[in-house]
C-alpha cells in the first residue's frame, strides 16, 4: 500500500492569530530592533522559529490537568502524580522539581562539583557550561569528529568521542571528574541524536572509573525516537521502553520540561543517590521552593506529568520528526545547506556555505537572521560569530566562532504543514536574491552574552 501524508496527529481547538506585516512595515520594526530579532515583539513575527522551549501547545488533559493542579504549599497530590511520571518515563528514585533546566543544572553542580575539577560532555550546552564554571569547575566538550561537521550526514552526530574521553581520564585522573554528562539530543551541535550504542560505551567507562553518568534529556524522546529510527535492533521496540533504557544506563539526569515535557515552563534533576538528593533538596528549599513544588505551581506539575508521557506517544513523535525532516530536506532540494542530517527538534542551515561572499566577521548569519524576517516575517537565531565570536576586551579584535548556523527551531505541536510549506518558500525565495545581500557589523554588544541584546546594522541598502 502506497504510504499516506503523515499527518498533524490532533485536531485543534484553540487558536492564537497570528499577524502578517508588509515588507516596510517589516524594515522598520527591524531598524527599531536594532536589527537584533530578540528585540522585536513577539506579534511582530509571523512564523515564531526562535526556540521551542517554553512554546508547545498543551493537550485538552493538559489544560484539564492545570485545573486539577493542586496548590497545597507541601504534599501536594500533583507533587506526587509528577513524581510517579517521572518515575515511570526516566526510572530514578529521587525526584526533585525546578523551574526550569537550568536551575536543576545549578543545583547538580553545586551538589557535586568543587573548584578545579572537570566536566566532559558530547557538548555542554550554554547553561550546563556556564553552571560548571559558576562552581570553578572546567567544562570539556569531545563531540565524534563528523560533529563538527555540518554535510556529514552520519546518523549518530550528537555522540561522545570515547576514546578522548578515556584519554582525559588517564590525564586528568578519576577523582577530577565527579560527572560525565551527555546531551540528549546535542543542540548546541544541531540537534543530533546520541546513539544507544555510545551511551553504553560511555556509561561502562563511567562504570570502570566510579564516575557518575548524568543525562541532559531536555529532547529525550526526539532522541529515543531517532533511535528507534536509526539504530539497528530498536526498529520494533516501543519508545517508551527505549527512553527506559538510555536511562538504566544514567546515574541521574537534568531535565528542561519546557522541552520534551511539552509544558511552557518546569523542570527537575533526578538521581538514584538518595544522600545526594538529601543535599540537592536542601538548596532547592534555599532558592527554588519546599521539595514537593520546587518553584513551580502544583498546576505546572500536572502539565508536565501529562506532558512526560504525551510526548511518548508513538504517532506524535512521527509527525514530529518527520515535520522537521520535511522542513529540512525541502530547503535542501532547494539548495540551501543544512546541517545533515535534520536533527530532533530543529534545522540549522549552514550560513557560511550558504552566504559564502560574507566574511564571517560581517556576520553572515545574521545577514540571514535579519533576511527571513524581512522575507517571511520569520524569526530564527543565529549560533555562529553573533552568539559565540570573541572581542578582545583590550584590542577590540573579533575572532569568529568555528561555524555560522541559523537554527530554525519547531514549537511542538504548534504549526501546521502549511505553515512550514510557507517557510520552505519564504527561505527559497531570499535564495534566489541572496547574492545582493550583503553583511553587518555591531553598533553595540555588551561584554557577556552579547546576542541577547546587541544592536547591528546593515553594511548594505536593504532595497525595501
Ligand atoms: N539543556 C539544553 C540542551 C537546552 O537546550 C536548554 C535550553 C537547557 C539545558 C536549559 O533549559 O531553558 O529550561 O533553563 N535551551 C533553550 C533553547 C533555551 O532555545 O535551546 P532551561
Amino acid at each position: 500500500m502506497p504510504m499516506k501524508t503523515i499527518i498533524e496527529p490532533f485536531r485543534i481547538k484553540v487558536v492564537e492569530p497570528i499577524r502578517m506585516t508588509t515588507p516596510q512595515e517589516r524594515a522598520l520594526l527591524l531598524e527599531q530592533a536594532g536589527y537584533n530579532v530578540f528585540l522585536l515583539r513577539s506579534e511582530d513575527v509571523l512564523l515564531d522559529l526562535l526556540t521551542d522551549s517554553g512554546t508547545s501547545a498543551m493537550s485538552a488533559e493538559q489544560w484539564a490537568g492545570i485545573m486539577r493542579g493542586d496548590e497545597s504549599y507541601a504534599g501536594s497530590p500533583s507533587y506526587y502524580r509528577f513524581e510517579d511520571a517521572v518515575k515511570e518515563v526516566f526510572g530514578f528514585e529521587q525526584v526533585i522539581p525546578t523551574h526550569q533546566g537550568r536551575a536543576a543544572e545549578r543545583i547538580l553542580f553545586q551538589t557535586l562539583c568543587s573548584p578545579g575539577d572537570i566536566v566532559p560532555s558530547n557538548t555542554h550546552f550554554d547553561t550546563t557550561r556556564a553552571n560548571t564554571e559558576a562552581v570553578g569547575a572546567r567544562p570539556v566538550d569531545l563531540p565524534v569528529p563528523e560533529g563538527l561537521r555540518p554535510s556529514d550526514p552520519a546518523p549518530f552526530k550528537g555522540n561522545l568521542d570515547v576514546d578522548r574521553l578515556e584519554a582525559l581520564i588517564e590525564e586528568e585522573g578519576a577523582d577530577r571528574i565527579p560527572l560525565v554528562m551527555l546531551t540528549l539530543t546535542n543542540n548546541s551541535g544541531g540537534g543530533q541524536p546520541v546513539s544507544m550504542a555510545n551511551i553504553q560505551a560511555v556509561a561502562r567507562v563511567c562504570r570502570a572509573h566510579g564516575i557518575p553518568l548524568y543525562m541532559d534529556a531536555c529532547r529525550f524522546a526526539e532522541n529515543a525516537y531517532l533511535i528507534r529510527l536509526r539504530e539497528e535492533g530498536y526498529a520494533d521496540r516501543p519508545v517508551a521502553e527505549i527512553a527506559r533504557e538510555i536511562f538504566s544506563w544514567a546515574d541521574g539526569c537534568t531535565m528542561s520540561a519546557k522541552k520534551d515535557g511539552l509544558a511552557n515552563i518546569g523542570g527537575f534533576v533526578a538521581t538514584n543517590d538518595p544522600e545526594l538528593a538529601r543535599k540537592q533538596r536542601n538548596m532547592l528549599i534555599l532558592t527554588e521552593g519546599f521539595p514537593t513544588y520546587g518553584g513551580l505551581a502544583g498546576r505546572d506539575l500536572e502539565a508536565i506529568a501529562i506532558g512526560l508521557r504525551e510526548v511518548l506517544h508513538e504517532d506524535y513523535l512521527e509527525y514530529r520528526l518527520a515535520s522537521v525532516r520535511y522542513l529540512g530536506e525541502r530547503i535542501a532540494a532547494g539548495g540551501v545547506p543544512i546541517v545533515q542530517p535534520p536533527g530532533g527538534h530543529a534545522i540549522y542551515i549552514d550560513a557560511a556555505a550558504f552566504l559564502p561572499h560574507i566574511p564571517p566577521l560581517e556576520l553572515p548569519g545574521q545577514t540571514l537572521v535579519a533576511e527571513l524576517y524581512l522575507e517571511g516575517g520569520i524569526r530564527g537565531v543565529e549560533v555562529g560569530t553573533v552568539m559565540f565570536g570573541r572581542r578582545d576586551p583590550e584590542t577590540g579584535e573579533e575572532s569568529p566562532a568555528s561555524m555560522e548556523l541559523v537554527r530554525l527551531a519547531l514549537p511542538r505541536r504548534v504549526y501546521t504543514q502549511s505553515h512550514v510549506d510557507f517557510m520552505v518558500e519564504a527561505i527559497l525565495d531570499f535564495a534566489a536574491r541572496k547574492e545582493a545581500v550583503g553583511g553587518y557589523r555591531f553598533t553595540y554588544q555588551a561584554d557577556v552574552l552579547r546576542h541577547f541584546t546587541a544592536n547591528f546594522e546593515p553594511l548594505y541598502d536593504l532595497g525595501v
